[in-house]
């Protein structure tokens, strides 16, 4: 079936979203961006990654987040993008934030993964022809790689930007140390990082006993969450039963064996709280991400546009007392 020529909503920038600033930069990125990392490949249906798109575009979401290896398989979601660029997106490029990583493992032998100047560069072209785009608004180093001497990774980075191929750079999953190494290079070679990709969530506070916030804060750059929603442990999605479309079905990224009985009880808890404060879990899982203001933007996922509707209400309450602060944490940290 011809899809009907797409028109983005007129009040797109009106529905509610907020933006924030990224770090010390000229960007403001959306507080809620959309990841393309499990639900987009070639296994996913066209039509509702579509939807999930355009839906996210016409409130406010302009910030798409992928890497050469999401799918599944790996590539397909870049090229699931490519697509929709191509059927409906192209009009709107210039208001579209759009970025690709490499770093992990990508395509076979010594030249398809971690953090080396010949896997960087030529994934690159690989992600742009994917996407069928002439340059990506951000690249990431996906992953601190020990082997390679940072100063390689970080070149590679300074000269994709020079290349005009993408306009910022980015580093994910790195250690302080390496962060702060990571950040000094760029500076000094006039490509201030822009954004610290991490995974943070009410479950998983490594960034805050690392550091990693206010780390990016003092050199100026962003701070952006992933799996917010812990892969959708804090939602609703598990407090029954493992539903055979999830995820944790899968038994891959989220493992079963990792839904408890103490953590449904605990996950149970969290929904009371949640229920009290008028938000549904998800909703306040990504606003309890969202309270403190060294979070450019948290990177959710979804595989229904419900879900995403769900989650864009989340920035509407995002303060929180200290007692259900008191709750969250006594619930999350047992
Ligand atoms: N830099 C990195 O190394 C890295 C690593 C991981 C992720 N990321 C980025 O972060 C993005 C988000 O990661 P993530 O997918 O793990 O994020 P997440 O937001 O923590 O989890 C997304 C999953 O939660 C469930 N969900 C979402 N909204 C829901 C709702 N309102 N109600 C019920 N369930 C809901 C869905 O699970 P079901 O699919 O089961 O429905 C969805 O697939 C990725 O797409 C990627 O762009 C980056």
């Amino acid at each position: 079936m011809i899809n009907p020529v797409y028109s983005a909503a007129e009040d797109r920038y009106e529905n509610g979203m907020k933006y924030r600033r990224c770090g010390s930069s000229g960007i403001i990125l959306p507080e809620i961006s959309l990841g393309l990392w499990q639900n987009f490949g070639d296994t996913a249906p066209l039509a509702r990654s579509r939807e999930m798109i355009l839906h996210a575009f016409d409130n406010g979401i302009c910030h798409f987040d992928l890497a050469n290896n999401y799918g599944p398989s790996y590539g397909s979601a870049e090229a699931t993008f490519g697509r929709i660029m191509d059927s409906d997106l192209r009009p709107y490029r210039d208001e579209l934030f759009i970025s690709t990583k490499a770093g992990y493992d990508m395509w076979p032998g010594p030249y398809g993964d971690k953090g080396s100047r010949k896997y960087l560069i030529s994934s690159l072209e690989q992600s742009l022809k994917r996407m069928k785009l002439d340059y990506v608004d951000i690249f990431y180093s996906h992953r601190f790689d020990p082997d390679t001497p940072l100063e390689e990774t970080m070149q590679a980075l300074v000269d994709i930007v020079r290349s005009g191929k993408a306009l910022y750079a980015g580093i994910s999953n790195y250690p302080a140390e390496a962060a702060a190494t990571a950040y000094s290079y760029l500076k000094s070679h006039d490509v201030p990082c822009l954004l610290h990709q991490v995974k943070y969530n009410m479950m998983h506070r490594d960034p805050e006993t690392e550091g990693l916030l206010s780390q990016a804060r003092e050199h100026g750059s962003g701070f952006i969450a992933f799996s917010p929603l812990a892969q959708g442990l804090l939602t609703g999605r598990y407090l029954e039963s493992i539903p055979s479309d999830s995820r944790a079905s899968r038994d891959a990224s989220l493992k079963k064996d990792s839904i408890t009985p103490d953590l449904i009880q605990r996950l149970k808890g969290l929904k009371a709280l949640a229920d009290e404060r008028g938000q549904s879990l998800a909703q306040m899982a990504l606003a309890w991400v969202l309270k403190d203001d060294l979070v450019t933007s948290v990177i959710v996922g979804a595989s229904s546009t419900s879900q995403l509707m769900d989650n864009l209400k989340a920035a509407d309450n995002t303060r929180f007392s200290a007692e259900e602060l008191e709750i969250i944490n006594k619930l999350t940290r047992a």
